[in-house]
């Protein structure tokens, strides 16, 4: 369970628009290229316009690194749902707060029972302020920065700004849990990205795009990083 912000950016590689046919050895290309997560882009065809994989798949696949594994549920029924991601070997869990909220906090207390990070998501358009009920049970809070369903699009800029650092801010000054960035995550949104002191970059195209992962990774870390240490010295 994350508890302290990291000196660096963390860089969580999705891996929905890797090759699937071949997904073993593309998280394999990842771990090797250093990144610090997988990311898990689960789709239902309901809460979003696309169907990936569900529990099975990273139940298959969770024995090929030692990397966290990290589950986005996209889907309209997590709390139906969440005991299969436990058992399937997720690290940590993040639904969208935009799903019936009767199932909210039954969900986020299962996942914390089950000793692993909670976590809720925000669409672009979904205020911070829906998460206030929840605060005592999240780890983590993901910010989207494109709409979900697909990867590839471009970064709200725009989103980023207004949430961002008000996110790491609203979770724990101090710096407990994490903010993560979801969504049009490259070497041209690191820095904007980094000056907001978020703590997770989710990357998908810009890492299984890459003629070269590992420079790219490095590269979009570097970036963040550098944009980050200034803000949180001024903020201290
Ligand atoms: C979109 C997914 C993202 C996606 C990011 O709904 O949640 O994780 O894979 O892809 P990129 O990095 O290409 O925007
Ligand atoms: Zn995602």
């Amino acid at each position: 369970m994350p508890s302290r912000r990291p000196a660096r950016a963390l860089i969580a590689a999705s891996i929905l628009d890797s090759d699937l046919g071949a997904l073993a050895d593309e998280i394999r290309r990842a771990d090797a290229a250093g990144a610090d997560r997988i990311h898990l882009d689960v789709m239902d065809g309901q809460f979003v316009p696309n169907i990936t994989f569900g529990w099975k798949t990273i139940e298959a696949v969770r024995r090929i690194t030692d990397l966290p594994f990290d589950a986005h549920l996209m889907i309209s029924e997590p709390g139906r749902w969440v005991e299969q991601f436990l058992d399937a070997g997720c690290d940590s869990i993040t639904f969208h707060v935009e799903v019936d909220a009767a199932q909210v906090r039954p969900a986020l207390v299962r996942i914390r029972d089950a000793r692993r990070s909670a976590g809720l998501s925000v669409k672009p358009g979904t205020p911070l302020g829906t998460l206030d009920p929840y605060r005592d049970l999240l780890d983590i809070v993901l910010v989207m920065t494109v709409e979900p369903g697909f990867g590839g699009q471009a970064f709200m800029a725009d989103v980023a700004a207004a949430k961002l650092a008000p996110a790491r801010a609203w979770l724990d000054p101090a710096g407990a849990g994490e903010v993560q960035v979801d969504g049009g995550g490259r070497r041209e949104t690191a820095e904007a990205i980094g000056r907001e002191g978020t703590d997770v970059i989710v990357a998908g195209s810009a890492l299984y795009r890459a003629p070269d992962m590992a420079a790219e990774l490095a590269r979009i870390r570097a970036i963040a990083d550098a944009a980050r240490t200034p803000t949180l010295e001024r903020a201290g």
